[in-house]
């Protein structure tokens, strides 16, 4: 696979990666590797108000998934962080304008990061509002509970 089988806007995301970084007082933590080729998509979201305030990623991996990911940040960046749980890999590679076929398994691993730091940051804030949960144990069931109730509530406000 060499850089020519991608579009220009994939090799121009690729070679100026938007939101490149850690958010600095980041509130969601979202980690995905990929064993098939070792790849990893690190992304951390700031959210205020249920806005995405800012958004950032590093990765270790291929031109696909560095353009993807960079994608990402930019299409959810300001947005609500219902939309961003609504974005699917399909979404980034439309935004794209299409990824070579063997390839389009990049745009989930920056998918699967982003809603994975959405949900760290909406367990986050259960457990804050719940009350201190001491243990790891504690954690896990509180966190299988607040999660739908957070995302109910979110839904109605
Ligand atoms: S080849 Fe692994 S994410 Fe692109």
């Amino acid at each position: 696979m060499s850089v020519l089988d991608y579009n220009e806007l994939t090799i121009e995301h690729f070679q100026n990666p938007r939101n490149v970084g850690v958010v600095k007082d980041g509130n969601g933590y979202g980690k995905i590797g990929e064993p098939g080729c070792g790849d990893i998509c690190e992304i951390t979201v700031r959210i205020e108000n249920s806005i995405i305030e800012d958004i950032k990623f590093r990765v270790y991996g291929c031109a696909g998934a560095i353009a993807t990911s960079s994608v990402v940040t930019e299409i959810t960046m300001g947005k609500n962080f219902e939309f961003a749980l609504d974005l699917t890999d399909d979404d980034v590679v439309d935004y794209l304008g299409g990824l070579p076929e063997g390839k389009k398994h990049c745009s989930l691993l920056a998918i699967k990061a982003l809603h994975q730091a959405i949900y760290d940051y909406l367990l986050n804030k259960g457990l804050e509002s719940a009350g201190a949960a001491n243990t790891k144990g504690q954690y896990n069931q509180l966190a299988k509970q607040t999660l739908q109730e957070i995302l109910q509530k979110s839904k109605q406000n």
